[in-house]
């Protein structure tokens, strides 16, 4: 229900998370009418002893450039609590608050988001506080969690019962803030509503999938963190993980939140267990240099993996994960590419097959690389695009921030965006094997360049296993 006085709970108010994610999408849904001053009161938890007006200019310097109108409005309606997360007085208090504003709002229903952004290693004495002290006695009670959920299939699944225990399944929002992208949430109309696409997804006319990540800049302070997770726990089990379910799965049987991850589920058992030929590990010249980074750390900062899916479907289709920091570029994409035609008459094999991109970020846009004829008198043939960027054709659509969409999702009860139990436990099936290898030294990360492409191995790899380098020179046959 969107109905009732609503307090939204941040707690780690002072956090990284809460100030670059956090309180900005609370903002933008305020902004834009979703959570109205009558109904909603936020609430900062956190360690640090601050007054409310002390949280409100912090969050006010999170929000450079925002209309100063609907700022003031929004910082009035928070409040902060101070205490530690395992204490009883800190969340009787954080309690007592939330039911002053719920007696004072006089509103018939109340509804409570706890949104925690914090280390997961608080997270059972957190939502065990929560559970005892603050659930909403008469409306509904939501937890929002953050990955890292766990380091490997054991953890997760330990983390997941002690969680289980507290809250039901449609209380836990696991934020994958991956599926609160425009064109990730794209990919399900896509498959799913073209009939283009229907015969074409399969291994009979497809050679190979690449689901790709890129960041131009390495760990940037956040070494300590990272170092203990990598690069495949921080992105591809997850992010890229999710993009591949949408990419891959079957058909639900409807659009209700439980059919479309009873198939991402499906279609993640799957996965068979990934080989170490096909893993590539890189790490960047420098990543140690920060401190708080071991100096025979190991973690990758760059990985390619190669995924097979055993089913009808794909039998026989690499789907190519990879993920870098400190690369080139910043960009995110799905590429899937199509096998040669057969018999082909121009011979334009060399110059490039069909592939089909969907590019998440920067600049969202689907393109398709076609063969055309050159323009002009020869017979000859070149690779041309038919390209739907978004930037051209919704001109004036603002695209909303992941995080904006997903908590409006945790308000309306709506889960399909959200990584289930059952699902989580799957995509640490695949990894864990691997994962294990890693941290016991038997795989080893290749060094790279800050600022390069990677380690050339793993453009090899992604060739040995069937990608095709397209290149965009023209070719003219013999006469
Ligand atoms: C986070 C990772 O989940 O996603 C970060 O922990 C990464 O390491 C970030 O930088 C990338 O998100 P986006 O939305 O900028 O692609």
């Amino acid at each position: 229900s969107e109905q009732g006085c609503l307090s939204v709970v941040v707690l780690g108010a002072s956090g990284d998370l809460a100030k670059k994610k956090t309180f900005p999408a609370l903002f933008h849904l305020f902004a834009q009418g979703f959570l109205q001053s009558g109904e909603v009161h936020i609430f900062g938890y956190a360690r640090s002893n601050l007054s409310d007006d002390g949280l409100r200019e912090r969050i006010r310097g999170y929000l450079k450039g925002a209309s100063e109108e609907h700022l003031s409005e929004f910082l009035q309606l928070i409040k902060y609590v101070s205490g530690s997360y395992d204490s009883k007085e800190g969340f009787e208090k954080l309690n007592k608050k939330i039911s002053e504003y719920e007696m004072s709002n006089k509103s018939e229903s109340t509804r409570r988001l706890f949104y925690l952004a914090l280390p997961p290693s608080v997270y059972p004495s957190v939502c065990k506080m929560i559970r005892t002290y603050c659930m909403n006695p008469s409306g509904w009670t939501r937890v929002i969690v953050e990955k890292p959920f766990g380091k490997d299939l054991d953890s997760a699944e330990e983390l997941s019962a002690q969680l289980g225990d507290l809250f039901e399944e449609n209380q836990l929002y696991r934020i994958d803030h991956y599926l609160g992208k425009e064109l990730v949430q794209n990919l399900l109309v896509l498959r799913f509503a073209n009939r283009l696409f229907l015969p074409l997804w399969n291994r009979d006319n497809i050679d190979n999938i690449q689901i790709v990540f890129r960041e131009d800049f390495g760990t940037d302070g956040r070494g300590g963190y990272f170092d203990q997770y990598g690069i495949i726990r921080d992105i591809i089990q997850n992010h890229l993980l999710q993009v591949f379910c949408l990419v891959a799965m079957e058909k639900p049987v409807s659009l209700k939140p439980e059919h479309i991850r009873d198939e991402k589920v499906k279609v993640l058992q799957s996965v068979n267990p990934i080989k170490h030929d096909e893993v590539v590990l890189g790490q960047y010249e420098g990543y140690k240099d920060d401190p708080t980074v071991p100096d025979d750390s190991n973690t990758p900062t760059f990985a390619s993996v190669v995924l097979r899916v055993h089913n009808e479907r794909w039998e026989g289709v690499p789907f190519i994960l990879k993920a870098g920091k400190a690369l080139s570029s910043r960009k995110a994409e799905v590429r899937v590419q199509f096998k040669d035609v057969p018999g082909d008459i121009f011979r334009c094999k060399r110059q490039g097959r069909n592939e089909f991109v969907i590019r998440l970020q920067p600049s969202e846009a689907m393109y398709m690389k076609l063969t055309v004829k050159k323009p002009g008198l020869e017979m000859a043939t070149e690779q041309s695009e038919l390209d739907l960027s978004y930037g051209m054709r919704y001109q004036n659509v603002k695209i909303p921030e992941a995080y904006e969409r997903l908590i409006l999702d945790t308000i309306r009860g709506d889960q399909q965006h959200f990584v289930r139990r059952d699902e989580l436990k799957a995509a640490w099936q695949i990894f864990t094997p691997l994962l294990h290898d890693i941290d016991a030294g038997r795989l080893k990360a290749v060094p790279y360049h800050p600022g390069s492409r990677g380690p050339k191995e793993a453009d090899e790899l992604s060739e040995r296993v069937g990608y095709m380098q397209t290149h965009g020179y023209i070719w003219i046959p013999p006469t």
